[in-house]
């Protein structure tokens, strides 16, 4: 398989499961104030990162009327829909501003998220927590948290790193055991 398919496109998704984190992009292609589309057991997703560096993971489409949000306009802490203008926080998924109310209209916008999936970055990877049920596309259901952090790839760790280095000359080959 060549290697620069999508990572998710590398693993069958038959053998992809709810509840359980996935490696949605190496973090090195996700810079500060960017969004990349990508998709997860068959859910699109706009990844971005946010003016501190964190990740964050939305259902790329716009609770309104589904217009991808990867189409909208980031400014590194808010998405603005790119057709009615809907803004959400890119971390929670909450609305913050529908600029078409009226200051009569006494909708309560902050009951209004965006799909917000759990995403961590660890081992160089954006890590997405695909939950079972996925939030819905368009709802009031605040993002609730994975159950688990994502989890850590084993790393080589050299024996008597510590014990070699009061050494003062010619380490044995079996220092680095
Ligand atoms: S579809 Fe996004 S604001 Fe209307």
């Amino acid at each position: 398989m060549p290697d620069d398919l999508p990572l998710q496109s590398q693993t069958p998704d038959a053998l992809m499961l709810f509840g359980f984190w996935y490696r949605a992009l190496p973090a090195n292609q996700l810079r500060r104030g960017q969004l990349a589309k990508t998709m997860l057991l068959e859910q699109p997703l706009v990844i971005g990162r946010d003016q501190q560096g964190q990740p964050f993971a939305l259902r790329d489409a716009c609770p309104h009327r589904g217009m991808p949000l990867s189409f909208g306009h980031f400014d590194g802490q808010q998405i603005e829909c790119s057709y009615h203008g809907w803004r959400f926080d890119a971390r929670s998924g909450q609305c913050q501003l529908i600029p078409s109310l009226v200051p009569d209209q006494t909708l309560k916008i902050d009951r209004i998220y965006a799909g917000s999936y759990p995403c961590e970055e660890r081992d160089d990877f954006i890590w997405v927590f695909i939950p079972d049920p996925s939030p819905a596309g368009a709802g009031f259901s605040k993002p609730a948290p994975a159950p688990t952090p994502a989890p850590e790839i084993p790393k080589f760790v050299r024996k008597n790193q510590f014990t070699r280095s009061r050494k003062t000359s010619n380490p044995s080959p079996t220092d680095f055991a």
